[in-house]
């Protein structure tokens, strides 16, 4: 039998095309096969799809609004079954909150999720990776908890070129939030009962906190349904997770409420460095079923989307970061 001699690689995943999925991962991504889609097509259920000449062949091309409007048309339920809020968080700084919360907003938003990624810390660090330059944003969550400016008007919508992505930005002008909250009643409650108001509109809102036990922090606590905190592979970031357990007891103690899940993860790993080996074993005998079963590794990519702007699918979609980051998704929310 002739062996194929090809030496062009295998097809490679929907989101490594630029943003637009191939059929196949179209028709997985609706929960529906191949041969399915192409009968919807066929008979006008679905329209006709796009097509892009890839060296002698035309193939078919669709994006993240093609996945919304295809859902609708035949009526498949959001694949999430309720909405989520999920905070990055440790008080630690330099743990990758920022850039892991950023690309994880951007991966749901590619399974056709509306989601809406809020920069809680003045650095701006969030809006920066999703592509918005941080100071020539005009309001920022400040607007919103000191004069309850709706939502609506101050976030940016379709951030990164996806149009169900939103960010509420961040920059300097974020820095008088804990005076604000420290003179508003219930001031511990601000932020839930902004996000409140949103409910309907967003199926996973991604908030990313700055390093820091802060009013705004304890308010992000109280709004959320899921802690993910991620964590070096070192024993400073250890001892920061005793900090930060230490506090969510007297969070518990206080207003009654811990988050719905908590998951450790563990960050920056590599599998040859004993000492990642030991620390990571040493956050699972302790905090055993808190962390989370994804792991992500150290990738240069992390640091190249950082300086692009842009999110690890997009510019490295091969990376280790990008399928780290697609497991984190799946392991947190099931699709
Ligand atoms: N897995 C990783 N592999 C390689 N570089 C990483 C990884 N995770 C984070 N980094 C890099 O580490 C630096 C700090 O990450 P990041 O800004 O996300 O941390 P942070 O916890 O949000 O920090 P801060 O507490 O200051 O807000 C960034 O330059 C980022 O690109
Ligand atoms: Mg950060």
């Amino acid at each position: 039998m002739a062996r194929r001699t090809s030496t062009s690689a295998p097809e490679p995943p929907a989101f490594e095309r630029a943003g637009a999925f191939g059929a196949s991962e179209f028709a997985k991504a609706l929960g529906i096969t191949r041969e399915q889609l192409d009968a919807y097509e066929r008979d006008g259920t679905l329209p006709s799809p796009r097509r892009r000449i890839r060296g002698e062949v035309a193939q078919r091309a669709y994006s993240v609004d093609d996945l919304i409007a295809s859902r609708v048309a035949l009526g498949i339920p959001s694949p999430l079954s309720s909405p989520r809020r999920q905070l990055f968080l440790n008080f630690k700084g330099g743990v990758g909150k920022t850039v892991i919360a950023a690309n994880y907003a951007y991966r749901v938003a590619r399974h056709g999720l509306r989601v809406l990624a809020i920069d809680l810390d003045a650095q701006g660090h969030l809006t920066k990776c999703l592509g918005l330059d941080p100071a020539a944003q005009p309001a920022t969550l400040l607007d919103v908890l000191r004069d309850r400016v709706p939502i609506d008007r101050v976030r940016v919508q379709a951030a990164a070129g996806l149009s169900n992505l939103d960010v509420l930005p961040a920059n300097l002008a974020l820095s008088p939030i804990e005076l604000v909250l420290s003179q508003k009643n219930a001031r511990e409650f601000q932020l839930k009962k902004a996000l409140d108001g949103q409910v309907g509109r967003y199926d996973v809102i991604v908030l990313d906190a700055p390093p820091n036990l802060s009013l705004l922090n304890l308010n992000a606590i109280l709004a959320i349904d899921d802690l993910i905190v991620p964590v070096l592979t070192d024993f400073l970031s250890y001892d920061g997770l005793r900090i930060l357990f230490e506090n969510l007891e007297t969070v518990r103690e206080d207003f009654g409420f811990e988050p719905e899940r908590i998951g450790i993860l563990v960050n920056g790993y590599t599998a040859g460095e004993s000492l990642s080996q030991q620390s990571r074993a040493a956050i699972e005998q302790f905090y055993g079923g808190l962390v989370l079963d994804t792991v992500v590794r150290k990738s240069t990519a992390f640091g190249q989307a950082t300086a692009e702007q842009k999110p690890v699918l997009e510019i490295a979609p091969r990376s280790k970061a990008a399928a780290d980051i697609d497991r984190l998704v799946t392991e947190l929310l099931g699709i």
